[in-house]
């Protein structure tokens, strides 16, 4: 049997130059990839996967997202119970863990689990969505446009169909809704999803498991870490999204994923379903070559200088180190990642691999007689590279040093529309105390987790670095006034900026909240600054030529008339997909293997009780040296901790659920690994994995060491 669906495999990659594993699919289309995974393996139908009518397993599956951005997924979650029991990983719900803890309840260190639904934890802004339908809106988007259409009309008129159709599916409050671009503006879809807003914290593990391994082992196999959490969403009592209520009860899904605990071999089919955020599949070689050059050692660099300040203040007291874990560990995520991109972009030689399809590209539309179509692509794409770079490199410092450096800069953002207010109706007194009571909620939550004297010390560094690393020509007027009032001195000049302000003082800003004024804010250093940041954001968004998009939208579609025979995936774009592929092992490098799976042996091989990073909590290591692993143990009586198979993920696909052929969940994705760390650019058939936790090792963690068989005993575990 196993042979004839192996034969069947080859031809169909032959057949089709996109591997089968490589690919973030649309739920919709995926009946076009269904002979692929019946020959790996996958036992149902495209139904199961994606059905309007009746309960299939995208209603098990979805993004997490705060309540002011509700389609800006950070993550994915998997249903796993009836009573709406959500699982994801221990990152996603890091700082939901972080906001619930303190000196003297560190949930981070010991963990967190609810033995009855009466001590769950609201998260205050989390929610969760899931994918209604989905239809392809490409027609009535472009109709009318073609190539002779003017960019800005065709823009214009784009957004405007865009906001109709929207505007038209939105029947329910509830829903969220959004048509996205496909293939740079070559398709469109409309997406269209309900979003629950009471999404409760049931249980993390301490991340001596969960975070097991640190920042060392991040993006990185083989790997030990437990990387999972439980949630629970909560409805009002029909069942419809309502804000956090006591009178909520837990939400009832569509459809809960059945759980196996048979384990996975070599070669098994799984599928992974959720919401991966960007990936740039279709970047030019010329792309390429500036994010090397040009971008990723910017995010390095910046990231550098503040992980250290942080580090810096959390050795230096309990509370801060507290305050500061879940600001430290996105940062130090994406700080590790393009560290590893760079690095995977040149040793893989993505330049080479990239001028070989151009080359191959620009052969095909002279042969085919299209030159006058597509012959200024490159060419248009390749100058606005070379043009932009300095822009490029000033959106960077935009982002990395102003927005999201020091907290300074985003939060007196939020008092944008106060000012308005005060500015354009100061005699509105009841819309002036609703928008104060909410900027006093929000204050208190920003406030619980800020340390003046750690974010000074990043402003300084930071706004120093700008102002040498960026051109003049996109210097924010404050600096001018550092280097005639100070004498460039940014320290001195982040003192007084400090001392002044009302968003680095609690007690000042909160005084400032009960009497507001617009002179006040309009004073205000670190207001004027924000807005600078902001529209300096504005002015360099748009980094390439106006040409360019064009261009890239051209290539793209040149690229796909040039391989007709070939099934095309659109970039990443926090929309829901379905990725499928194998579990097995891989050669990272010149005479070393990786076996695919690990077990807790490693655990405590890589156990240090000096090294916060690799510290096993007392109870695992007894149970592991006990092997007390119970039904969750494999068949040669160890425990399994992660696996690895070639599925097509990237970030926002943390937590998604790894199935099985039969729609089983088997384990949940979170990590990717660090030979391929280009993949975003471009897929690593050989090297690229993603990895994830075993179902098995939750379940242990959940059932011997928590002892949370409530949880367990929601569940539908299948031996
Ligand atoms: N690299 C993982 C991701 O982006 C996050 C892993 C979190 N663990 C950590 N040590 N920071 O999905």
């Amino acid at each position: 049997m196993k042979k004839i669906f192996f034969i069947i495999a080859v031809i169909l990659i032959g057949f089709q130059s996109t591997r089968a594993d490589e690919g973030m699919w649309l739920l919709s289309l995926i009946g076009k990839n269904y002979e692929q995974m019946k020959a790996q393996g996958f036992k149902l139908t495209p139904e199961d996967i994606y059905n309007v009518n009746k309960a299939c397993l995208k209603d098990a599956v979805c993004g997490l997202s705060n309540s002011n951005y509700p389609l800006g997924f950070f993550c994915t979650a998997e249903v796993i119970s009836k009573e709406g029991l959500l699982l994801t990983n221990h990152h996603c719900a890091y700082d939901m863990i972080q906001t619930h803890s303190s000196v003297s309840h560190d949930y981070l260190t010991d963990g967190f689990w609810a033995l009855s639904k009466d001590q769950e934890l609201p998260n205050e802004g989390i929610c969760a969505s899931f994918l209604m339908y989905m239809i392809d809106v490409t027609d009535s988007v472009l109709a009318g446009i073609t190539d002779e259409t003017k960019e800005s009309e065709r823009r214009s008129l784009i957004s405007k169909r865009i906001r109709e159709i929207e505007k038209k599916a939105k029947t329910d409050p509830d829903y969220n809704v959004s048509v996205k671009p496909l293939f740079e503006g070559n398709q469109f879809f409309l997406f269209v999803y309900i979003t629950y807003k009471d999404v409760r914290l049931v249980g993390a593990p301490p991340s001596g498991i969960g975070k097991f391994g640190g920042d060392t082992d991040n993006w990185m196999w083989p790997r030990h870490t437990g990387d999972f959490s439980m949630l629970r969403i909560y409805a009002s009592a029909d069942n419809k999204p309502a804000d956090f209520s006591k009178d909520n009860v837990p939400y009832k899904p569509k459809h809960s994923l059945p759980i196996s605990i048979k384990g996975l071999e070599k070669n098994d089919f799984v599928m992974v379903m959720g919401f991966p955020g960007t990936t740039n599949r279709y970047l030019t070689s010329y792309g390429v070559q500036t994010a090397i050059e040009n971008n990723n050692p910017a995010v390095v660099k910046i990231r550098d200088k503040k992980l250290a300040i942080m580090r810096e203040s959390m050795d230096s007291s309990p509370e801060l180190r507290i305050m500061y874990s879940s600001k430290y560990a996105s940062t130090a995520n994406y700080w590790k990642y393009f560290i590893g991109q760079t690095r995977g972009l040149k040793v893989n030689n993505v330049i080479g691999k990239k001028q070989e399809l151009e080359g191959r590209f620009t052969e095909w539309y002279k042969k085919n007689g299209q030159e006058a179509l597509y012959g200024k692509s490159l060419p248009e794409i390749s100058k606005s590279y070379e043009t932009n770079k300095q822009k490029s490199l000033a959106h960077t410092y935009v982002l990395e040093a102003l927005l999201q450096g020091p907290d300074v800069v985003m939060f007196p953002l939020q008092c944008y529309q106060l000012n308005s207010l005060l500015a354009n109706s100061p005699n509105d007194k009841e819309a002036i105390s609703a928008m104060t009571a909410d900027l006093k909620k929000e204050a208190e939550k920003y406030f619980k987790d800020y340390d003046a004297a750690t974010d000074k010390k990043i402003f300084a560094a930071l706004m120093e670095m700008y102002y040498k690393d960026v051109p003049a020509e996109y210097h924010l007027d404050f600096m001018a006034v550092v280097q005639k009032k100070y004498k460039g001195d940014f320290a001195k000049y982040t003192e007084d900026f400090f001392k002044k302000s009302i968003f680095t003082d609690k007690a000042r800003f909160m005084a400032f909240l009960d009497k507001p004024t617009a002179k006040v804010l309009t004073a205000d250093a670190a207001f004027e600054l924000a807005q600078q940041s902001l529209s300096m954001y504005y002015k360099l968004q748009n980094t390439q030529s106006p040409e360019y998009e064009k261009a890239n939208r051209l290539f793209i579609r040149g690229l796909m008339e040039m391989q007709p025979e070939k099934l095309f995936y659109p970039d990443a774009n926090s929309t829901i997909r379905c990725t499928y592929g194998q579990v097995g092992d891989y050669k990272p490098a010149d005479a070393v293997y990786y076996n695919y799976f690990t077990t807790v042996k490693g655990v405590l091989e890589k156990e240090d009780p000096k090294n916060d990073e690799f510290v096993v909590p007392a109870k695992l290591k007894d149970l592991i040296l006990k092997k007390d692993f119970g039904r969750y143990a494999d068949k040669d009586g160890n425990l399994r901790v992660c696996f690895i198979s070639n599925n097509d993920i990237t970030g926002g696909n943390s937590g998604s659920p790894v199935i099985n052929g039969n729609g089983e969940l088997v384990g949940a994705a979170f990590d990717g690994n660090w030979e391929a760390m280009s993949g975003d650019i471009f897929f690593e058939n050989s090297v690229q994995k993603t990895i994830s936790c075993d179902i098995r090792y939750i379940l242990f963690v959940v059932d011997k060491l928590a002892n949370a068989q409530n949880l367990i005993n929601e569940m539908n575990i299948v031996q």
